[in-house]
């Protein structure tokens, strides 16, 4: 059923005001380091890569209606994220989230998903300094700035393990379980914002068919915005490391986006990481100040519980409004890294954090694919019962849906468009 929260009414808000760009420089700007260690500097320059999650497609829809050949993307100042930027911030790989809101589920999330998808590939092949990349290696070897492909929000498959593996092949490589909805196999953690299906709890038993095909495809498992036991449940069965692509730490601030000690503690025993968000509601929990020791804060209190080794960046630029100071667009990134220098980070954990946490992750993920080779595509359908509703056709036994069993029933409609179908078939091959 409709629902209309506020959030669903997002895309109708007024145009924001425009972000200033910064001017035009030959290269990235260098990076700062405040205590002089050259050879951290150097090794920085050489193997930066922030991986995170970019609201930026989103934001095109809106803003644009995908219109790419009306925007320059290098210099567009409408939105937090452009060429220019990232180069400044030496992103050198960046997932795009096709995302399409909640309000989509049981509609058109399907077809806005792919339209997505669409005016991801057109903008990474239209420039010059991007490339579509699906593997951990591609991301490696490029010398441009890797574009990646996720999905936020298991809405986008329409219960539907098939619509899963053909995004698969269509270069997604990652997938939030949940966005701030519950879809009909696993439960959001945000309450109260829609109400599909609100007495799910955790993964329903499709949900964890979701999860092991994600595994045996080589998509990895993100379970941002899901709730605890969804992502609790998602640890238990997953065969390969999972990610948090936007969320930080449930101690240093208690929102319900943010993932707890005990999950953090199975997240290091999965081998999977949490990419710290830069949104200051799930960073600050209502703190006045928040600045770039508030998201230092969390990267402490997370590699006290699980280790460096279970960290990335999750900036999530263009999908929220409020960032810290000094963290306002995709060019600040080099200024955490500075605080988490004068923090003792080490070398070694930086690098980890930037780049190696979340390739290894990756390549984990593509091992169990590899390994997997031996297993069928599941071909599961979720029951007809859990996903009722007025845009679904029910072809599972049309013979069987006679008037008696189903009133007005979409089954009939649809036995009488297979025989129409059927019909014309029969007649083109008579005439030919
Ligand atoms: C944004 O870009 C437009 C067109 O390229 C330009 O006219 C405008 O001055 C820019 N605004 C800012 C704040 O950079
Ligand atoms: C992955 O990327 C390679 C190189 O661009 C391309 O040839 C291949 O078709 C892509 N595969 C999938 C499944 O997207
Ligand atoms: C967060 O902490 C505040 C203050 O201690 C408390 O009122 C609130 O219920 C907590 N929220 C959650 C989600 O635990
Ligand atoms: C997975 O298999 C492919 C194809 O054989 C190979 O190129 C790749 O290196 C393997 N990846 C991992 C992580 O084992
Ligand atoms: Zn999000």
């Amino acid at each position: 059923s409709p629902d209309r929260s506020p959030q669903n009414l997002r895309p109708l808000q007024p145009l924001p005001a425009p972000y200033p760009t910064p001017p035009p420089s030959p290269g990235p700007a260098p990076l700062p380091c405040c205590s002089g260690q050259t050879s951290l500097f150097v090794s920085l320059m050489l193997f930066i890569l922030l991986l995170r999650h970019n609201d930026l497609p989103l934001r095109l829809r809106i803003l644009y209606q995908n219109r790419l050949s009306k925007i320059n993307l290098k210099i567009l100042n409408t939105t937090r994220t452009n060429i220019q930027k990232l180069q400044s911030g030496h992103v050198g790989a960046q997932f795009w989230s096709v995302y399409v809101i909640c309000s989509a589920q049981n509609k058109d999330a399907v077809r806005l998903t792919l339209e997505q998808i669409d005016v991801v590939k057109r903008m990474c092949q239209s420039y010059p300094e991007l490339e579509l990349v699906n593997t951990s290696q591609g991301i490696a070897d490029s010398k441009k700035i890797a574009c990646l492909i996720g999905i936020e929000g298991g809405h986008s498959i329409d219960s539907s393990l098939a619509t899963l593996r053909m995004y698969y092949d269509l270069g997604v490589r990652y997938m939030t379980l949940t966005h701030t909805c519950n879809t009909p196999w696993a439960e959001s953690s945000s309450k109260q914002v829609h109400n599909f299906y609100p007495n799910l709890n955790g993964l329903s038993s499709f949900g964890k068919e979701v999860v092991m095909e994600m595994n045996r495809l080589g998509m990895m498992i993100d379970l941002s915005h899901t709730s605890d036991s969804t992502a609790r449940m998602a640890l238990q069965i997953s065969r390969a490391p999972v990610i948090f692509s936007h969320s930080s730490a449930f101690f240093v601030c208690n929102h319900s986006r943010n993932v707890p000690d005990d999950i953090l503690q199975s997240l290091e025993r999965n081998n999977g990481i949490v990419m710290v968000t830069f949104y200051t509601k799930v960073l600050a929990c209502g703190r006045k100040v928040v600045n770039v020791a508030t998201v230092a804060d969390h990267f402490d209190h997370i590699k006290k519980i699980a280790g460096s080794k279970s960290i990335g960046i999750g900036g999530d630029y263009d999908g929220v409004d409020q960032f810290p100071e000094g963290l306002e667009d995709v060019s600040k990134y080099p200024a955490l890294i500075e605080e988490l220098l004068r923090r003792g980070w080490t070398e070694s954990e930086l690098t980890g954090v930037l780049r190696e946490n979340f390739l290894r992750v990756f390549k984990e993920v593509e091992k169990v694919r590899n390994d997997s080779r031996s297993m069928n595509e599941n071909e599961d359908e979720i029951p007809q019962r859990e996903v009722q509703n007025s845009c679904r056709l029910d072809l599972s036994n049309p013979p069987l849906q006679t008037s008696d069993t189903l009133p007005i029933s979409f089954g009939s409609a649809s036995v009488v468009q297979t025989l129409g179908l059927m019909f014309i078939s029969v007649i083109y091959i008579i005439l030919h």
